[in-house]
């Protein structure tokens, strides 16, 4: 009875639970809750994107990054303007890259030799000329932009600019000049003969999709400079 007694002095209090509003824990929650799902959304988007891209042979894909880095505005690709101490004049209004000067004259006497009188119509072009070239043209011609491209290059786009380019002529068939018709010269036969040897290579040939045959333009890639500039378009020669 006593112990009763004593037992009864004790007041033990009831156990409290506290329920924290506190707003981080809501936060930690939600997150626990939703962490699952976004871990889920995330792998089935990730397993998507594996097997999209193994589904695309590797050829496609270097083609689709070519292309993407494919700098052409219609057609044409971009070219810097020769600094003028890499120029040399090789006749009255004929500049050329002093690389291309030796073979260029060394063709031109071979040609002789054979009977055969290769005229030089155009050589280096600034990007100003080119400017007037391509915009006075187009608008005295009435043509659209990718009209005009197929026969001029826009200014910055000339492989002129570079000094590794020359449009050359029969000088007993002066009437073909920078005509199609160049190509029935005995000039043009010969230069699809011997130009190689020279270093150099008709640029626009006929299956070019974007520019106009032109077999009286001839580009230099005899020198490591000169390769360098033209490397973009050798390796899309397929595309061209
Ligand atoms: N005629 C060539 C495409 C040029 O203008 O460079
Ligand atoms: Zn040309």
């Amino acid at each position: 009875m006593q112990q009763n007694k004593d037992i009864d002095q004790f007041d033990i209090p009831l156990a409290k639970r506290t329920y924290l509003n506190n707003p981080n824990s809501t936060l930690l929650k939600k997150l626990l809750i939703f962490t699952p799902f976004l871990f889920l959304i995330f792998s089935v988007s990730a397993l998507r994107f594996i097997k999209y891209v193994g589904l695309i042979p590797p050829n496609n894909l270097s083609f689709q990054v070519a292309k993407n880095h494919d700098a052409r505005i219609l057609g044409h690709l971009p070219y810097n303007e020769t600094p003028k101490e890499k120029l040399v004049l090789i006749e009255p209004n004929i500049e050329v890259h002093m690389d291309m000067r030796d073979s260029l004259l060394k063709m031109r006497e071979d040609a002789k030799k054979d009977g055969i009188y290769l005229v030089f119509l155009s050589g280096y072009r600034s990007i100003n000329l080119q400017k007037d070239i391509f915009y006075s043209l187009k608008s005295i011609r009435n043509q659209e932009a990718a009209e005009r491209a197929r026969v001029s290059a826009p200014p910055g786009y000339s492989e002129h600019s570079t000094g590794f380019a020359i449009d050359i002529g029969d000088a007993t068939q002066r009437e073909t000049d920078f005509e199609t018709d160049f190509e029935n010269t005995d000039a043009f036969r010969w230069l699809i003969k011997n130009a190689a040897k020279f270093h150099f290579k008709l640029s626009f040939n006929k299956y070019n999709k974007y520019i106009d045959y032109e077999p009286w333009h001839w580009r230099y890639e005899g020198s490591i400079e000169a390769l360098k500039v033209f490397e973009s378009s050798n390796r899309n020669y397929k595309s061209n």
